[in-house]
């Protein structure tokens, strides 16, 4: 059954309040709730519908009187009075038995819930849409510690507790969690002098990795009365690590819960990645507490209103955190890697999507990350200080409403006169942009014309010009910047923008800072782009046009056979004998476009890929890089040193990051010399793992597997890094292999989330292992996301997106792909999130 947007209706009845009572039992939890509903003056249908989804119903009545509802799999209905009223529930679940991780569940003993976006009707009946907000008390009863739900708390005694939400909110931002429980505790006294408690919640024997969490969180509540105005709201602020959930966390209001990968960190079993990655997610969570939880979203087809806005505010958080160059290039390369895939095969979708099945499946990267490129366009447009103030009157106006992607553009309107009717067309046309140009020089006249062009999506074949900031900056040819970084505005589908008095041709450095998220198809020459690499002033740029001649040279080799470009390798030379440059930006410098790019890169090239020779050729190139910067290894290592004691500081992660990227070509020289030493002495885990990694790639990793399996058998995050590393970094011939003989270890749970992504996230990863020949990778995922399905269908539904770019390869691999699509769709009861996934993909 397909939903769609047009379609939406506000709810029959507002809800004034919710009582809900928990008596917690494993396989028998009772909820009983007492709701007080009154007719809504705005709506026409006044069907009362409570959505309900595997709840046994034990009695229900109507302001006292006991009623009998007509009960289907999804909810239920009942005649009401046409006036207030209170409905009251008692229904039962079973929460250890509950492996799909959606609703009220079990994680190692301790309740939790998910219930974004549509697990609430899994734990009363209710009208379970975001557009329908309230106030919530809430009693936990049960034998556990620690009884937490929404809120301030109200009340609590021997095997209970009360809580109270005063802020409005649908109950998709509902959460409870029970336990036995440690705390690690903070304190934030806000900017208008409110002291707040701040809790990290964990199991027994994990309090010791809460503390960097907790900086982060203290950091981003500064950060946002700073830098937005926004303060928090509540009494306390509770997070709670979770070892078995589906995606990396969720911002209930008051009480986020985490998976523990997305929380929990040490030096010892966490890498500097980790660490950065856990300080964006706590910062995203708590950044929806205005974006998305004060302000929330009408229906799920706005779902990028709050997703969008919140990933755009972590990653200035980020930027401003550490360093705003390296977080752009990080953040365009995992565009790269997941959005546009998507955007450009079977799965695209507009980032507000106009229909869905199974919105479960639509929590993507087009909506996440093209929904913040697409604020960051809107910001570059407005420019900052009208960003500003449409943020204050967006907060202004509608704190406590349910809002649309029309109420956000409004505020921009508003404030800046501008009509953004073509604007919006970033939020209902799917695809990629490709933007092409060429370029004019006569009589101190520079001319750079755009052409602009979507190719059609399976959901869309007619694509209109998007509005593009196109940031340029000019060069002239001894190396200075004749023209600074200037916003050109795009509009047409072709255009051209001049500038004048400029004393010789110069060089363009087009699209700054990535500042539209297109594919920019410039037949620029090599020489322009080893001129790039040397002077741009924009560090993005700089960037980019390493990455281009990577590209281009690697897409040569496969294609032509021809040798590493030398032109490309000495230009990289020059930067990285450049200690000015910061270490973390010239790792980034060392590091090749993904398999899986320059297959697409190919593909689009008219020439099918192949990934056996894409592997080859990366191989090649990384072989040549080894040898040509053969004296320039040592320095860099040595640049790579660290000696203070660990930080997970921008600054130390940017030197062991380079330190890393050092080490991975010193081991094409030494056979892994050099990374055993490392591994044997690394006291933090970024250096254990980076030191393991190229010990898997030189397959010299028969010991060291082991030994780090004896040292951390006991720590459940580590060992998700073991599982993924072997297949990850695997040769090619071995990862299928690998990653069947790990789902025979007594350690693979399938039900753990983390430890099934370790293994066949890193397979899918794993391009050319993914991609054998004979089918083998195929097979053994579509064998596991069979299994997987029966017990969890929000995890397997995202897996599928394995094969979203199967049309991309050879006819032999597409039908092996779509042989294990077909056999999947054959499942008999195989969810409604993997059918709609499979049968998008399969087209
Ligand atoms: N709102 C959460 C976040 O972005 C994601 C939760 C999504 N969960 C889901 N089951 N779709 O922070
Ligand atoms: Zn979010």
């Amino acid at each position: 059954q397909t939903i769609y947007l047009r379609d939406y209706t506000p709810f029959g009845f507002v809800v004034e309040e919710v009582h809900l009572t928990f008596r917690l039992a494993p396989t028998s939890t009772r909820v009983l709730s007492r709701i007080k509903f009154a007719p809504n003056p705005e709506a026409t249908d006044k069907t009362f519908f409570l959505h309900g989804e595997d709840l046994i119903l034990k009695s229900s009545k109507i302001d006292g009187k006991k009623v009998t509802p007509t009960v289907t799999p999804e909810g239920l209905t009942c005649a009401v009075p046409d006036k207030p009223f209170v409905w009251e529930s008692e229904v039962e679940i079973s929460p250890q038995t509950n492996t799909a991780l959606e609703g009220l569940y079990m994680s190692n003993g301790m309740y939790c819930t998910q219930c974004e976006a549509e697990g609430f009707r899994k734990i009363t009946y209710y009208p379970d849409r975001p557009d329908v907000m309230s106030v919530f008390t809430v009693r936990v009863e049960g034998p556990h510690p620690v009884l937490l739900s929404n809120g301030n708390p109200k009340d609590s005694g021997d095997g209970w507790a009360e809580w109270r939400d005063p802020w409005p909110k649908p109950s998709y931002l509902f959460a409870l969690v029970a336990g036995d429980l440690v705390n690690f505790p903070g304190e934030f006294t806000t900017c208008s002098g409110k002291d707040v408690e701040l809790n990290i919640w964990a199991r027994p024997g994990d309090e010791g990795k809460c503390a960097f969490g907790m900086e982060a969180l203290k950091k981003s509540m500064k950060w946002d009365e700073e830098v937005y105005g926004r303060e928090y709201d509540l009494d306390i602020f509770n997070i709670v690590a979770v070892d078995d959930f589906n995606m990396g966390a969720m911002e209930n209001k008051g009480l986020n819960v985490f998976n523990s990968s997305a929380v929990l960190a040490s030096p010892e079993t966490s890498t500097d990645m980790n660490f950065e990655r856990i300080e964006a997610i706590i910062a995203h969570e708590y950044f929806h507490n205005w974006t998305g939880n004060r302000i929330t979203c009408r229906d799920w087809f706005q779902l990028c209103l709050k997703e969008g806005l919140t990933v755009f505010r972590d990653s200035q958080f980020t930027s401003d955190m550490r360093s705003a160059p390296v977080k752009r290039i990080s953040d365009v390369i995992d565009l790269r890697g997941r959005q546009f895939p998507e955007d450009q095969g079977p799965l695209s979708h507009p980032v507000r999507p106009e229909s869905f099945q199974e919105i479960n499946n639509f929590y993507t990267a087009t909506v996440y990350e093209k929904g913040a490129e697409v604020i960051g366009m809107l910001k570059r447009l407005v420019g900052d200080e009208d960003y500003a103030e449409a943020l204050e009157l967006y907060f202004a106006r509608h704190d406590g409403q349910a809002c649309t992607i029309e109420d956000w553009l409004k505020v921009f309107e508003d404030v800046t006169g501008r009509d953004l009717t073509q604007f919006k067309r970033w939020y209902s046309q799917s695809g990629t942009p490709r933007l092409s140009v060429s370029e004019a020089y006569a009589d101190g006249t520079y001319t750079l014309t755009f052409k602009q062009h979507t190719p059609p999506s399976p959901d869309q074949a007619e694509k209109l010009p998007q509005v593009l900031p196109i940031a340029v900056g000019l060069l002239n040819p001894n190396g200075d910047e004749v023209v600074k970084t200037t916003l050109l505005e795009m509009t047409e589908a072709e255009q051209s923008f001049e500038f004048r008095d400029l004393a010789s041709k110069p060089v363009p450095s087009l699209l700054r800072g990535f500042s539209a998220p297109v594919v920019l198809e410039r037949a620029a020459s090599r020489d322009e782009q080893v001129f790039l690499l040397a002077h741009d002033t924009d560090a993005f740029n700089r960037w980019e046009a390493g990455r281009n001649l990577a590209r281009a040279s690697l897409i040569a080799m496969v294609r032509d056979g021809a040798a590493p470009d030398q032109a490309y390798l000495d230009g990289l030379a020059a930067l990285l004998r450049d200690d000015d440059l910061d270490p973390a930006f010239r790792a980034l410098m060392l590091s090749l476009p993904s398999q899986s790019e320059l297959a697409q890169a190919l593909y689009e090239v008219g020439v099918t890929p192949d990934p056996d020779q894409i592997w080859q050729a990366k191989e090649t190139m990384a072989d040549t890089m080894a040898r040509t910067f053969r004296d320039l290894l040592p320095k860099l290592a040595f640049e790579g040193k660290v000696t203070e004691p660990y930080e997970p500081s921008a600054e130390q992660s940017g030197k062991r990051s380079l330190g890393a990227a050092a080490l991975a070509l010193q081991t094409r020289l030494d056979g892994g010399e050099a990374a055993q030493k490392q591994f044997d002495k690394a006291d933090n885990m970024t250096l254990q793992l980076s030191a393991l990694s190229q010990l898997i790639q030189a397959g010299k990793d028969a010991k060291a597997v082991q030994s780090f399996h004896d040292q951390w058998k006991d720590d459940r995050l580590v060992m998700d890094k073991w599982f993924g590393l072997q297949v990850g970094a695997a040769h090619p011939a071995q990862a299928v292999d690998r990653a069947k003989a790990l789902t025979e270890h007594p350690a693979f749970d399938m039900k753990n989330p983390n430890r099934f992504r370790a293994v066949f996230g890193a397979l899918a990863m794993n391009h050319a292992g993914f991609h054998r020949k004979d089918g083998a990778g195929y097979d053994l995922l579509a064998d596991w996301l069979i299994k997987l399905d029966a017990k969890n269908p929000q995890t397997t539904a995202r897996m599928c997106s394995a094969f979203q770019t199967w049309r991309r390869y050879d006819a032999d691999r597409q039908s092996l792909m779509k042989a294990a699509l077909e056999r999947i769709a054959a499942q008999p009861s195989l969810s409604r999130d993997t059918t709609e996934m499979v049968s998008r993909i399969l087209g």
